[in-house]
């Protein structure tokens, strides 16, 4: 199986245009399955409800949904990407799974970063895994990274691949998602993205260093800080051996009555 990232430089609030570049760079490569960054489309640095509200779509029926479904189509390819999500009243920091069908499902994110706190609702949907035949896919998004019940739990629902579309500015999630891998046998897919935003007096730069890690916890594959896609061979049925020695299997010797969650 043949998966991958696309690693770019995002505007804010230009949407069409940040749209355009993923569909040019899914052109470039062929893959089975290619995750991107976190709120790939609208860019992070929301100063107001107001701008969200602009930005914001429904899902599955909103214009970014709508696209990303026709480039699977027309490349049969499964896309994992990040986008605000406008449900009623509320706006979830969302990640959408969608394949040469259509509409797989939707990852509304749990943990929220910092402002995002301000604008968006904490996800209400549970972390959920969805079998698209080739592998059992997971999402998680960026700051989910520190909490290693968000891994674990897909894990423990048999995701192969946890894709992990990602805005990273702190310098500490590349190194962790090694662990993560490691630690519940399956492959990662951090997408993250590149380029600094400025809107009112606030300022981020996004850290770059996409990566694949496999369930041994090796870097199969890495990008630098430049617009990027990179693809890799993997072969899913690995993350499903949770055996670390002869006597050791991650999941059989949990002991969860002495876990206090
Ligand atoms: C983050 O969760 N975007 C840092």
């Amino acid at each position: 199986m043949q998966v991958g990232f696309i690693q770019f430089k995002v505007f804010f609030g230009q949407k069409k245009e940040n749209i355009e570049k993923v569909a040019e760079f899914i052109l470039k490569k062929k893959a089975d399955l290619l995750v991107l960054p976190e709120l790939f489309n609208s860019g992070y640095l929301f100063c107001s409800l107001r701008e969200l509200h602009a930005l914001a779509e429904p899902v599955p029926d909103g214009m970014t949904s709508r696209t990303l479904i026709q480039l699977a189509r027309d490349h049969h390819v499964f896309i994992v990407a990040g986008l605000p999500e406008r449900a009623g009243m509320n706006y979830y920091n969302s990640a959408i799974l969608v394949g040469p069908n259509g509409f797989i499902g939707c990852y509304r994110k749990i943990h929220l970063f910092d402002t995002e706190k301000k604008w968006f609702t904490p996800g209400d949907n549970g972390f959920a895994v969805f079998d698209i035949g080739m592998a059992k896919i997971g999402m998680m998004i960026c700051f989910d990274w520190i909490f290693p019940e968000a891994a674990r739990t897909l894990a423990l629902k048999g995701a192969d691949i946890i894709c992990h579309p990602s805005n990273l500015v702190l310098p500490w999630c590349q190194k962790a998602m090694l662990t993560r891998s490691l630690e519940n046998a399956v492959y990662s897919i951090t997408a993250n993205r590149i380029g600094t935003e400025h809107n009112e007096g606030a300022t981020l730069t996004f850290t770059g260093h996409s990566q694949i890690v496999s369930p041994k916890g090796e870097v199969l594959a890495a990008a630098a800080h430049d617009e990027k896609i990179i693809t890799v061979d993997i072969d899913p049925v690995l993350a499903r051996d949770k055996k670390i020695t002869p006597n050791n299997d991650r999941f059989a010797d949990r002991r969860s009555e002495f876990y206090e969650i």
